[in-house]
């Protein structure tokens, strides 16, 4: 079919990505016998089974459980590298990829061990596959603030690696202007700032991102869709919405693909985009999620453009860089 043919052939970037989210059941049983780690599971079969969700933190919790893998340098290289190849297949040539620093420095991993793993593997993958990236640090938003401010000030050192901060985990009951102070550092630090926000949360935790934490992309933004003078407001000011398809199928985001607001958005003049979430968990990487849009909702030629061109925009790449794939 030619929307597929379309899909497969347009570069894109991905912008909404969690490392830990891209790690494979055949990975996470690899990882486990190199650190000798018993999972919960007999093998990779009865973990898979296990991925049905019926909401965001049923999926957190056995997120969290499979980052139990990760410990050492290698892992993480072996990790983010296997991601980026992935990739490569859906002719992305820039992603902007999120780590969750705290739920490793939990386990004792210091951060200078996750990121040496995940920086060499994303130059490495730079060599090999032309793809270029960006790091965001995201928070965890079940945690303090300030625990997020300690996790930042170990953070110093390495902000030559860092080109912005995120916020994720457990939305409901977390509102962005818990972690105001936060951000507010992150902002004179120079770092970029994406909030998740109206995933599970409502409209109002997008206007607290936007004004509480002066984010300069949302993250999800499903919810948005209550709230007529956000719309506006998103629209006019160009704030890109991450949007991930599968992600809020198998959370229950949205009861059927055939219900997502993406062309509604995408229509009303928003600078929506598609993107995998957790592919290993969601069930598939970014062209997949493209193909899903596809199967269930009117989507023409000129959407998967558009949605395509939008992933540049919205994407942290410099403006010369920016010009150039475009
Ligand atoms: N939402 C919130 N936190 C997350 C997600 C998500 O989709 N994936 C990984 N952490
Ligand atoms: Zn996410």
């Amino acid at each position: 079919q030619s929307l597929t043919h379309l899909i497969q052939q347009l570069p894109k970037a991905e912008l909404h990505l969690h490392l830990e989210g891209s790690l494979e059941p055949e990975l996470m049983f690899k990882l486990a016998r190199r650190n000798q780690i018993q999972l919960p599971y007999a093998d990779e079969a009865a973990l898979h089974q296990a991925y049905q969700f019926n909401n965001l933190q049923e999926f957190l919790d056995l997120y969290y459980q499979g980052t139990s893998v990760l410990n050492t340098e290698e892992d993480f290289y072996d990790l983010t590298f296997a991601y980026m190849k992935r990739i490569h297949a859906d002719q992305v040539i820039h992603t902007e990829v999120f780590f969750d620093p705290q739920a490793h420095l939990a386990r004792g991993v210091s951060l200078e061990t996750q990121l040496r793993g995940i920086t060499h593997a994303l130059a490495e993958a730079r060599h090999q596959f032309n793809i270029s990236y960006r790091l965001i640090l995201s928070f965890l938003r079940h945690l303090s603030e300030e625990e997020a401010l300690n996790t930042l000030e170990q953070a110093l050192p390495y902000l030559d690696q860092i080109a912005g901060v995120g916020l994720d985990s457990s939305e409901r009951g977390q509102p962005p202007e818990k972690f105001t102070r936060l951000f507010a550092r992150c902002h004179a630090l120079g770092l970029k700032v994406t909030i998740h926000a109206g995933e599970e949360g409502p409209a109002e935790y997008v206007w607290q991102a936007l004004k509480l934490l002066n984010a300069e992309r949302i993250d999800h933004g499903n919810r948005a869709l209550e709230d007529a003078e956000l719309l506006i407001y998103l629209a006019q000011q160009g704030i890109p919405l991450t949007m991930c398809p599968l992600s809020n199928q198998k959370l229950c985001v949205v009861p059927e693909l055939d219900q997502h607001p993406i062309l509604q958005l995408l229509e009303k003049g928003l600078c929506v985009t598609v993107n995998s979430d957790d592919p290993a968990y969601f069930g598939g990487y970014i062209n997949d999620n493209f193909q899903a849009l596809v199967n269930h909702l009117p989507v023409l030629p000129h959407h998967i453009y558009q949605l395509c061109r939008n992933s540049l925009i919205a994407s942290w790449m410099d403006p010369s860089e920016k010009q150039q794939a475009l």
